[in-house]
């Protein structure tokens, strides 16, 4: 009976997504079910959406000239004041989690001076999550810190992880308990994988120039953030900033499941020779061994690395490119599951999966083909609890801007107005069934 009806909300909601058509198999064959309580949602990051982020230390860089973004990220999606009609949306689809960031440079603008009125703004958040009946999933740190920070020299120096604890502290105590899942920190080893991408290192030359133009913009000597940091010296002060952080908020909240996310590549050795052991050695090792009393590990996947002797080869001519030049690639999110869970030996929530593309049949696609991996690697073994998309919305892409479509809802550049797309519906049908049709 509970079959039945799970197939039937899956039929209904897979037929409103456009991507199936009357003659779904789904009515011959068992779907594949997940576990009960299986967390199915959307994610965004404070900076990415919120808009008017001017104590972030990514405003900073945004605006130099020359400048590695191509806009500035101004108003974002206006998420700061929308807020709400976000996580409306998300229980619209018929997801039950909504993952977000807690800005830091929000919350404390100036070193010292923390701002009541932003953590009263979080604090609602989660409880309106709560009162829809949805998960809040909160990210303490999602890549920005504030102008401040960074001007401290960031990551770089060890004595800035008190500053990071204490405002983790700050936010745990503030935060209320309508929320059971948290990271510290979304992919500390962005920048490690990044460096070993071709266009990424030529554009690490110009990184020192970066950093001296940002520091000279906040009137510093220094100028140290994500991803145009030193790699090296930043990797223990981030895995001492988990570690203490983590400490603090389970504190305060012992029952909170609370890891961080990685971001995870499947990673293929090239035929003729390929650095792929040091790459694993210097991009996932050290984070590998960090999470290891961890409740869970985030994975966050979009595609796959190619991995020649000193870098990631270029995506072959011929094969399906996405909006970021990767290429379209969904097989990777079970290869990356399996990867993480044997490594770690702890419970996998994907926190982020998702593809930048204008043609939102072809995020269908991606998604059924992700998930279809992710139930294979679930069926092999591995302890996955949840798969939460990247991204609700079509937001602020980092150096990208606004040029890459990752959401599940549009929002019109001048009026933020949302529209709902199919494959935001179609990720709520399988929710709403917590199963996917058999493959
Ligand atoms: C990050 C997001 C980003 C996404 C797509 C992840 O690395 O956590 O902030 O927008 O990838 O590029």
């Amino acid at each position: 009976m509970i079959e039945d009806m799970s197939r039937r909300t899956v039929l209904q909601a897979a037929g409103a997504s456009l991507a199936m058509t009357a003659a779904s198999p789904l009515l011959a064959a068992p779907t594949r079910k997940f576990r009960d309580g299986f967390l199915w949602g959307a994610a965004t990051a404070g900076h990415q959406v919120e808009g008017g982020n001017v104590n972030a230390d990514s405003w900073v860089m945004e605006h130099l000239s020359p400048s590695a973004f191509a806009e500035p990220s101004g108003d974002a999606c206006d998420s700061w004041n929308r807020w709400r009609e976000d996580i409306d949306l998300v229980k619209r689809m018929g997801l039950n989690t909504y993952r977000f960031g807690i800005e830091w440079s929000r919350i404390e603008p100036e070193r010292g001076e923390w701002s009541h009125a932003s953590l009263a703004h979080y604090r609602t958040m989660v409880d309106y999550c709560a009162e829809l009946g949805l998960q809040a999933f909160v990210t303490f740190s999602h890549f920005t810190t504030p102008r401040w920070f960074a001007g401290l020299g960031g990551w770089e120096e060890a004595a800035n992880v008190d500053h990071f604890v204490r405002f983790c502290e700050t936010v745990a105590r503030a935060m209320g308990s309508n929320y059971a899942h948290a990271l510290t920190f979304n992919e500390p080893n962005l920048a490690a994988q990044l460096s070993w991408q071709p266009e990424f290192r030529q554009m690490m030359a110009y990184f020192p120039a970066n950093n001296r133009a940002a520091a000279r913009m906040i009137g510093s000597d220094r100028f140290s953030a994500t991803p145009t940091f030193d790699i090296a010296r930043a990797l223990p002060n981030q895995i001492a900033a988990h570690h203490r952080a983590r400490d603090a908020i389970k504190a305060i909240r012992p029952e909170l499941q609370l890891g961080l996310s990685l971001t995870l590549a499947d990673e293929q050795p090239a035929p003729g020779g390929s650095g792929l052991e040091r790459k694993i050695a210097e991009v996932y090792q050290p984070w590998f061994e960090a999470v290891s009393q961890d409740d869970f590990v985030g994975v966050q996947t979009y595609g796959r690395a190619v991995v020649g002797p000193t870098l990631d080869l270029p995506p072959p001519l011929g094969v399906e490119p996405t909006q970021t030049g990767m290429e379209f690639y969904p097989e990777a999110l079970g290869a990356t599951v399996k990867w993480a869970a044997k490594a770690t030996g702890r419970p996998i929530i994907v926190t982020e999966n998702g593809v930048a593309t204008a043609d939102d049949s072809r995020r269908i696609a991606y998604i059924d083909r992700a998930l279809a991996g992710l139930r294979r690697a679930m069926d092999e073994g591995a302890d996955v609890r949840g798969y939460i998309h990247w991204s609700l919305l079509d937001n602020f892409e980092w150096n990208r801007a606004f040029t890459a479509q990752f959401g599940l809802v549009s929002v019109d550049r001048q009026t933020f107005a949302r529209r709902l797309k199919p494959s935001g519906l179609h990720l709520g049908g399988y929710a709403r069934g917590n199963a996917i049709p058999p493959v």
